[in-house]
């Protein structure tokens, strides 16, 4: 029987095209670990994130093309995933063990930004990859109490706070450093040296992506922080309603001054549909997101419903993703995650000229 060379398997691999990134999985060095015993194959494919939407696609596919081999008796895939360092991190602070910086913006407040923030870094930590979130939400912190951990306080350790962790995220806030409901009232200078401390005073670790809940609205502030903070790319949270896309808009355009890419659109409380008879009412207008986002050229990232189990899941502490990870909304928060996770490979792994000559 003829036997199996890595040629072989390298020549049936290169077959499989990266939907995203255009070129075909052996070229990109997705192939790692390649053994061959006799008739028996062996591989990793590595992938530029665990939140991948084609993983289980790319594995058939991988096994199938594999198999068909003359002389393969047996394939093992192992799927496995490296999340590239983004770029954009020269001039800014640069923060040791933190692969990807992904701001999650909105025009304005009530729109649902930080519930989108806490589900999508949840999603993200259970599909494997190393998250944490910063609440830089000054005005209105209420991360901590979303992810059930607003009693809770940070250790020290030497002159570094430790994270939170809950449901898998590493997480740190405002909220947590100064218990009490005051309102704070910060100018810019000060604002700019906390976000700065969270970033270099906080001891993270190693993470593919640090998710930070911004604060809402396009201010003086906001502005300077998408400057401090190293920001692979913004996210922007939106309702269909006219008003919050006219904010959204605006946001658009200040990532685009402070040259941040924008991985995308996402649109919340898109929709409900009661439960007890199944008819959908678009409350808040139908499709303006998915119009905002065709129409400045940047990728839509999905809609989320409304629902009930969602706003209980903020109050208890205990995401809906992870308390109902089935239902109509987990499933879109779910896959609003590998969007954006797929989003930041592409910036990623974009040629560096188009970054560096603006062409966006
Ligand atoms: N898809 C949704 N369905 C139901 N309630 C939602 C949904 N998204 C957000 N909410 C609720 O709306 C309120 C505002 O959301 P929040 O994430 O705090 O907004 P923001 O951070 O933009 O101010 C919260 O009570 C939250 O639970
Ligand atoms: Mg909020």
């Amino acid at each position: 029987m003829a036997q199996v060379t890595e040629a072989d398997v390298y020549g049936a691999l290169s077959q499989i095209i990266d939907p995203d990134l255009h070129k075909n999985i052996v070229r990109l060095g997705f192939i790692k670990d390649l053994k061959i015993e006799g008739g028996d194959v062996s591989f990793r494919i590595v992938l530029t994130t665990p939140a991948c939407p084609v993983k289980e696609q790319m594995e058939g596919q991988a096994r199938e093309l594999v198999s068909a081999l003359p002389g393969v008796a047996s394939v093992k895939v192992t799927m496995d995933a490296e999340v590239p360092q983004g770029r954009g991190f020269g001039e800014k602070l640069a923060v040791q063990g933190i692969r990807n910086i992904i701001a999650v913006s909105s025009g304005k407040g009530g729109v649902g930004k930080s519930t989108v923030a806490v589900n999508m870094a949840v999603s993200l930590a259970r599909d494997g990859a190393r998250v944490g979130l910063m609440d830089a939400d000054v005005y209105g912190p209420n991360v901590p109490q979303m992810l059930g951990v607003g009693n809770m306080r940070p250790d020290v350790n030497v002159n570094k706070l430790v994270p939170l962790e809950a449901h898998g995220v590493r997480l740190m806030s405002m909220a947590v450093l100064k218990p009490g409901d005051e309102p704070m009232i910060l100018r810019g200078p000060i604002l700019h040296g906390l976000v700065k401390q969270f970033l270099s005073d906080v001891e993270w670790g190693e993470l593919d992506y640090l998710i930070v809940d911004m604060p809402p609205g396009t201010g003086d502030v906001q502005l300077s922080l998408a400057q401090l903070v190293p920001v692979q790319g913004a996210v922007l949270v939106t309702t269909p309603q006219e008003v919050a896309v006219s904010d959204v808009r605006r946001a658009l355009r200040m990532f685009e001054t402070v040259n941040v890419p924008v991985l995308g659109v996402v649109e919340n409380m898109s929709y409900f549909v009661a439960p007890d008879t199944g008819i959908r009412y678009n409350i808040f207008g139908e499709g303006g997101g998915r119009k905002l986002a065709e129409r400045y050229g940047v990728p839509f990232l999905g809609e989320i419903p409304m629902g009930m189990e969602v706003r209980e899941g903020g109050d208890r502490g205990v995401p809906v993703v992870v308390s109902n990870p089935e239902s109509p909304q987990s499933v879109a928060f779910r896959r609003v995650a590998e969007e954006v996770a797929r989003q930041v490979s592409i910036e990623a792994l974009k040629p560096e000229l188009v970054v560096l000559g603006k062409a966006r």
